[in-house]
């Protein structure tokens, strides 16, 4: 079952605790060489336990809801997935400084609002990235679809530019 698959799958089921089905099931976690390449971040407001991708992780067991919380710095963003991730990506949007990773689904109204008329650049992944479950180990198989990074703030785009990832970088609005 691909990550996609799996994340569809797990929509459907409900859990019992104080945490929501959707802040917990959706576990797929950055690789490291992906997070290795993009420099070192200040947030992460949506993360998991265990897995370092910032200075400051917030994750449902310890912080409760990243989105209702003060974010700062430059910020990494691996949303969860599906709807929901229409309003982290506004949040990063609006705040102006990091870089996000999601799936390549360039047609949706979400990506026409959240990157293409307001991120400062893009990086299309070559390759499918395999992501990591929260055990750390890598997943069977790869995600399923094309994945995209995304810059907010020129500091960011020109990190992405300059990165190792293999890719297509695409600078857009004022970024040259
Ligand atoms: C796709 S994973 C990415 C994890 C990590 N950011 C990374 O890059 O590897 C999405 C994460 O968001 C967390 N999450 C979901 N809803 C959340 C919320 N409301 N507040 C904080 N974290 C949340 C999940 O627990 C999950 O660990």
């Amino acid at each position: 079952m691909s990550a996609v698959e799996e994340i569809q799958a797990a929509k459907g089921r409900s859990m019992g605790s104080h945490q929501s089905a959707a802040m917990i099931t959706d576990r797929w976690l950055t690789p490291r060489h992906v997070l290795d390449a993009m420099g070192e971040f200040d947030l992460d407001p949506c993360g998991a336990p265990g897995w370092s991708t910032a200075k400051t992780v917030y994750t449902p067991e310890t912080h409760g809801d990243g989105l209702t919380l003060q974010w700062h710095g430059r910020v990494w963003l691996n949303p969860p997935y599906g709807k929901q991730a229409t309003i982290w990506m506004r949040r990063l949007a609006d705040h102006g400084n990091g870089t996000a990773l999601i799936f390549a689904r360039t047609e949706t109204r979400m990506f026409f609002e959240t990157v293409w008329n307001r991120a400062s650049a893009v990086l299309f992944l070559e390759g499918r990235l395999t992501f990591v479950r929260p055990d750390g180990t890598p997943a069977k198989a790869n995600g399923g679809a094309p994945s995209v990074l995304i810059a907010y703030g020129e500091s960011d785009a020109l990190k992405l530019k300059h990165c190792s990832i293999p890719g297509q970088f695409i600078p857009l609005g004022m970024v040259a």
